[in-house]
């Protein structure tokens, strides 16, 4: 077993940083495009749990990454609820109903139905560890409960996130009542990934950004807090709160083992920040990777070596869908070339 990423979460020294990319399942890979291209849509991938194995696996085997993340999304929990959503091609998820008024949260589902209806994901995971066979740890995921009401309310994406912000500030108890919901089920369903075998969970709070620091502490981390204070004790887990620029300090007092962070801050700010109190997962610039060789190369040392240590190397974001897979690979393959020895 590959255990660079376990070592570095549990605090045993390593020879180098492990290093995985965000949105390495899907996207990049023609294997991928190929079987999905043979699929009805997005969502019967996701739940078809061996093709969601084989997927999740496609990146270790053409990369050789030293994680794997579950192939999911993180609106299966919200479709899990009752908000169904739908994956169009070129303008992402659509969600056809919303919550848009406290009404709205009574009629969710919030039993144990939801976490049932998520067995498929349970399933993959099962098939997943089985294939992996101890190669690499697999890592589970969820979307931070912030996020997930983003998209409940909103019902797609959005530059500003007005309507989700519009209704922590006119319906401030009926938004904290869904984010406690979402919180809830979240726990439940990351406890279930972990019982049914990953090794590790994240949590993208990828809308975080769009909050100021008082309301970001009020209705976003305040439910981070509340889904790790329910994970089994001893889990390990990374936040990737992406934009949170202003709650670095918040974020560092969560009980969590590791803070994902996006580019626009350096090595030595988030080092200094941090102070060794977490793990440091990050945080190059994904369009590095667009770059040539030498480029991805530099970048990718140099900031290796600038964060000298406790740290999980991966992108600052999700790789973009247009990444030439040989970008990709000499980032992999220059992580894996650097000694921290040899510094
Ligand atoms: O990391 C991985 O590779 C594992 C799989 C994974 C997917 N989505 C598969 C996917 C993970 C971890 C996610 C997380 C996710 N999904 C986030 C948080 C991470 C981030 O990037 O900020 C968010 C916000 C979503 C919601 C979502 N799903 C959007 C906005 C879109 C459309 C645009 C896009 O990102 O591709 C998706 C679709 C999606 N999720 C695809 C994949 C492989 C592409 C769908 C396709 O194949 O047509």
């Amino acid at each position: 077993m590959n255990h660079l990423l376990l070592d570095v979460l549990d605090g045993r020294p390593v020879p180098r940083p492990p290093v995985w990319l965000m949105r390495q399942a899907g996207r990049i890979l023609p294997q991928y495009r190929a079987l999905r291209s043979g699929m009805k849509d997005f969502k019967s991938l996701v739940k078809h749990p061996s093709k969601a194995a084989e997927v999740t696996i496609q990146p270790v085997d053409e990369l050789d990454v030293d994680a794997a993340i579950l192939f999911s999304d993180i609106l299966v929990v919200p479709e899990a609820m009752g908000l169904d959503y739908e994956m169009a091609r070129t303008v992402g998820p659509i969600f056809p109903k919303t919550i848009q008024q406290p009404d709205d949260i009574n009629r969710l589902d919030k039993g144990d139905e939801v976490i049932q209806r998520l067995d498929y994901v349970f399933s993959a995971i099962y098939e997943i560890k089985n294939r992996l066979n101890g190669r690499v740890p697999l890592i589970g995921f969820c979307g931070a409960p912030w996020t997930i009401f983003c998209y409940m309310l909103e019902g797609q994406g959005s530059k500003t996130f007005s309507t989700a912000r519009r209704f922590i500030y006119t319906q401030p108890e009926a938004a904290h009542q869904l984010l406690e919901i979402i919180a809830d089920i979240s726990a439940r369903y990351l406890t279930e990934q972990i019982k049914s075998g990953v090794d590790v969970v994240q949590i993208f709070d990828s809308w975080a950004g769009v909050l100021g620091h008082d309301m970001y502490m009020e209705f976003g981390i305040k439910y981070i807090r509340k889904i790790l204070l329910n994970l089994p004790a001893n889990s390990r887990s990374i936040v990737f709160a992406k934009g949170a620029h202003a709650s670095i300090e918040a974020l560092c007092d969560l009980p969590c083992t590791a803070l994902g962070f996006d580019w626009l801050f350096s090595a030595e700010h988030i080092k200094a920040q941090v102070n060794g109190r977490k793990v440091i997962q990050g945080n190059l610039d994904p369009a590095v990777l667009y770059g040539n060789p030498e480029l991805i190369r530099q970048r990718t040392l140099t900031l290796i070596s600038s964060f000298e240590k406790d740290h999980i190397l991966n992108l600052g974001h999700g790789v973009y869908p247009d990444t030439p897979l040989e970008g990709v690979r000499h980032f992999v393959d220059s992580a894996k070339s650097f000694r921290y020895e040899s510094m």
